[in-house]
Parts: structure tokens; C-alpha cells; sequence
């Protein structure tokens, strides 16, 4: 087995407010394996994005990390200063963000901000690093790359903005891709074409990826492995056949229930009765508990559950007393 390059181990995240603190993350571990695609799936509010943030220290300054690591090539990311994650950061592990406009500076030329990429992370001379701009962006796809290289970010579409990020992200090939909603503002046959060049990356170059998405279609074309947050806590992970095809958590069985696929194999994720809890403290006990149809006494009466392999071990983890077995009718 492939050791992972990313592992998050108990990482707990909270962000001071004006009024009560939000725990953002409870607990979570996952890993990140060369060539492997794992989806970070949930409701808005789930915790996401929190964590994509700290893995890339984007956390901002109102952002406590209460416990945990985040454990790359033998060093803690948590406890680098800014010097040594700078040579981590956008070298060694790229981000892409759904907002790829934001993600460009808006004065300069499409063509310089890719060069000065490769002159400060490559230390490439500028005039090959203009000339390896063009090529790069060819390769992603964007016909007429001179024109585009001339262009400011606001002149190009969405797509197309998206298209030069993973551009720069390919020619730096980081080991890792933090994928926030890469695709989510983009129309349909431009999203499939961004989830192609990514295939092609972790393929290819043996990138691991951490996909973000609210979209199963999406992670029924990309992801290896999913993982599924609820307030702030990973309640299940499993490869995406596991996930797909014997949801155990009564909450994955919930999202999957509102695709509009049957098969269960596309569509973006509808909200599901109820609401999810405020996350003002760590969770007591089991989160899910006012809006799951399984919930019994011991839930009520003992901590949150843990991610753990249930059923002797057979199983993929879960963090629930009272799993879904069979292939019972989804009944949330
Ligand atoms: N800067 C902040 N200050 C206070 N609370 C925050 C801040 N950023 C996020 N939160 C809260 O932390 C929780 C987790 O937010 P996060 O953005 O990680 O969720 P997400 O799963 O990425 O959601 P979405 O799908 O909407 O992007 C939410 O309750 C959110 O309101
Ligand atoms: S632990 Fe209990 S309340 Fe929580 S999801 Fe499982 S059955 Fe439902
Ligand atoms: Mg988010």
C-alpha cells in the first residue's frame, strides 16, 4: 500500500467570533496518496473548506487551531513559520480555488503571472520561463496562448482563468492539489474538461489531489476515495464504490437519497430535512442526532461516536452506534 504524503491526524479547528466561537473542525483525520483522488463531501458549513485551509495555512487570523497535525514529508505543516512554508506552499502543495479570477492578480498579464510563477518557484531564467508560459498553457487547453498570455484576468472567462491555475499548478508538479470547489462556477462542459486535466495530473505525474465538491457527479468521475464531514467531523470514509454503493451512516444514505440519479451516480448534492447543529462547542454527543430516523438511546447517552471500523472490522469507517447494514430503503 501506497504510504500517503498528507496525514491529518485529530485536527481541531475553531475561529473566534464576536459572539460564540464556531468549531469548525472536530477531530479529523484523513490521508492523501500519490495518485489518488480523495473527495471531501458535505452540507455548506460542514467544515471543508477549514480544512483545505489548514493543510495550505490559509487559515485566517481569527482561526485557532485547538489540536492536531498535518503531517507532509516528515514535518508538521502546522508548526512551520512563514519562511520555511513558503517553500512548501504553491511548490510543493498547489490550491485551486472555485474562484479562479480571485486567484490571479488583476493588473497583470495572463502570460507574466504564469512566468513569474516558474521564476519563483524554479528559479528559471524570466525569458525561458516566458517562453515555458506559452507552452504550459497550451497544453492545458487554451487555444491561441500568445493572445491569452497578453490578456488581464478580467478579459478571460471563468474557465479559462481556471485553466491557467491548473497550468501553473502542473508546471510547479506540487505532490499534492487542494481543489476547493474547482469547478462549481464553471458551466457543464467546461467542468468536465477542468476534471480531465486533473485525471490526467494524478495520473500521470502521480499528484495526490483533495478534492472538494458538493457534487456526486463529480466525485463519481474523479474521486478514489470519499470522505463525508458533518459539523465539523468526519462521519464516514470509504473508496467511492464503499460510499456510493453501501452508504453505512444514516446521513450519507440522506445526501445520496436526494440525488437525482437513482444510481445514485450524479448530481449535486439537495439539503435534506432539518438543519445541521450550531457549532459552538465540541459536540457532546452525536451531531446528527435531531434529524436521523436511527437514532436510539445509547446516542442520546454517550459521546460522539467515533470513525471506526464497525461490523469486526469488515467495514469501511464510520462514526455511527447505529449503522444502515443492508441495502434498506434510504429512510430519511
Ligand atoms: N472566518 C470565519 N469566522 C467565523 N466562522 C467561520 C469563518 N469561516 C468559516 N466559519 C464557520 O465555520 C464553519 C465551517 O465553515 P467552512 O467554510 O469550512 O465550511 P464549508 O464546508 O467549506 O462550507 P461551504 O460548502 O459553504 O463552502 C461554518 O459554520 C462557518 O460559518
Ligand atoms: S450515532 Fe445515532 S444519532 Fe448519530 S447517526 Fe448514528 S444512529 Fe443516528
Ligand atoms: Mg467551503
Amino acid at each position: 500500500m501506497t504510504e500517503p504524503v498528507i496525514s491529518v491526524r485529530g485536527l481541531s479547528v475553531r475561529y473566534r467570533t464576536r459572539e460564540k466561537p464556531v468549531h469548525a473542525l472536530d477531530d479529523v483525520s484523513f490521508d492523501l496518496t500519490p495518485g489518488r483522488v480523495l473527495a471531501l463531501v458535505g452540507e455548506s458549513g460542514s467544515g471543508k473548506s477549514t480544512a483545505a485551509m489548514s493543510i495550505t495555512r490559509l487559515l485566517p487570523n481569527e482561526a485557532e487551531v485547538l489540536g492536531g497535525t498535518v503531517m507532509f514529508d516528515g514535518v508538521d505543516l502546522l508548526g512551520l513559520d512563514d519562511h520555511q512554508l513558503r517553500s512548501i506552499r504553491g511548490r510543493r502543495i498547489s490550491m485551486i480555488f472555485q474562484d479562479p479570477v480571485a486567484g490571479l492578480n488583476p493588473v497583470i498579464p495572463i502570460g507574466d503571472q504564469v512566468a513569474e510563477a516558474l521564476t519563483s518557484h524554479l528559479a528559471m531564467h524570466k525569458k525561458d520561463a516566458k517562453k515555458q508560459a506559452i507552452a504550459i498553457m497550451r497544453e492545458v487547453g487554451l487555444s491561441d496562448p500568445e493572445r491569452v498570455a497578453k490578456a488581464y484576468p478580467f478579459q478571460l472567462s471563468g474557465g479559462m482563468c481556471q485553466r491557467v491555475m491548473i497550468g501553473i499548478a502542473t508546471a510547479l508538479n506540487p505532490e499534492v492539489i487542494i481543489a476547493d470547489e474547482p469547478t462549481s462556477a464553471l458551466d457543464v462542459t467546461v467542468q468536465a474538461q477542468i476534471l480531465h486535466q486533473l485525471d490526467v495530473l494524478r495520473r500521470q505525474r502521480g499528484t495526490a489531489i483533495l478534492l472538494i465538491t458538493h457534487d456526486f457527479g463529480v466525485v463519481a468521475q474523479l474521486a478514489d476515495e470519499v470522505a463525508v464531514m458533518y459539523a465539523g467531523r468526519v462521519i464516514e470514509r470509504g473508496t467511492t464504490d464503499e460510499m456510493m454503493g453501501r452508504p453505512l451512516h444514516p446521513y450519507t444514505h440522506a445526501l445520496l437519497a436526494t440525488l437525482p440519479r437513482l444510481d445514485g451516480s450524479g448530481g449535486p448534492l439537495h439539503a435534506i430535512p432539518g438543519h445541521p447543529p450550531e457549532m459552538n462547542a465540541a459536540a457532546e454527543h452525536c451531531p446528527f442526532i435531531p434529524r436521523c430516523t436511527k437514532v436510539m438511546n445509547v446516542c442520546r447517552a454517550d459521546p460522539a461516536p467515533p470513525l471506526m471500523r464497525r461490523d469486526g472490522g469488515n467495514d469501511h469507517p464510520v462514526a455511527c452506534y447505529n449503522p444502515i447494514w443492508q441495502a434498506e430503503p434510504a429512510d430519511a
